[in-house]
């Protein structure tokens, strides 16, 4: 049986576990910005319709699809999906082996439980609110990489960008 895309969730989440203040990403780190640009080239993507409408004109190779609760709705690139199991079929005929959850909050709950991999950018800073980053047990993860970088003249604030894998079986979608 052909197996479903392997489901990653990449976010950069400030030491509370906030992801935004409300509008855009709360931090200019262009490190953390390559490092999104590199893991996702090419890649089959999962954005919630706000991020999605946030990061209209960055697509280049990428196969966005939008989540969104509005059947009306048609995104000028990529295709929208009303779930994530929706996504992974169209992504899986397509024959991606791997679809990204881009965010934001609702799309990266909303992906949570079928999760495969984390791949989070721990940012050195506290924000004291905004929109959060989904509870996750760490117990259910195994972290496979993890790699730290110091605040410097680009980067304003310390970041440590660690890969994540769920312990038990993958979960079907
Ligand atoms: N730090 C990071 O790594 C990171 C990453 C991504 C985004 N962000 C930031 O996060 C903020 C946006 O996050 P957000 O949570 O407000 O918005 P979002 O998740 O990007 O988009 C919310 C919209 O997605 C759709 N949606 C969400 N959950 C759904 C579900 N379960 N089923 C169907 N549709 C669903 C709905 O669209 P409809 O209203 O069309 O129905 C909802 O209004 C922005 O500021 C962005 O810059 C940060």
């Amino acid at each position: 049986m052909k197996s479903r895309p392997t489901l990653t969730l990449i976010a950069a989440i400030s030491k509370d576990g906030f992801i935004s203040q409300g509008q855009g990403v709360p931090w200019n780190l262009p490190r953390d910005k390559a490092h999104f640009r590199r893991v996702t080239a090419g890649q089959w993507l999962l954005l919630g319709r706000r991020t999605y409408e946030e990061m209209l004109g960055w697509f280049r190779d990428h196969h966005p699809l939008v989540l969104t609760r509005d059947p009306n709705f048609v995104p000028f690139v990529g295709k929208a999906v009303s779930s994530v199991g929706e996504a992974l079929q169209v992504a899986g005929e397509q024959g991606a082996r791997g679809l990204f959850i881009c965010g934001g909050s609702g799309a990266y709950a909303a992906a949570m439980p079928l999760a495969d991999r984390l791949l989070l950018t721990h940012v050195d800073l506290v924000l004291g609110g905004g929109v959060p980053f989904p509870d996750f047990q760490a117990g259910d993860w195994h972290q496979a990489g993890w790699e730290a970088f110091p605040a410097d003249v680009e980067n304003p604030h310390a970041m440590v960008i660690a890969a994540y894998e769920r312990l038990r079986d993958r979960v079907p979608a």
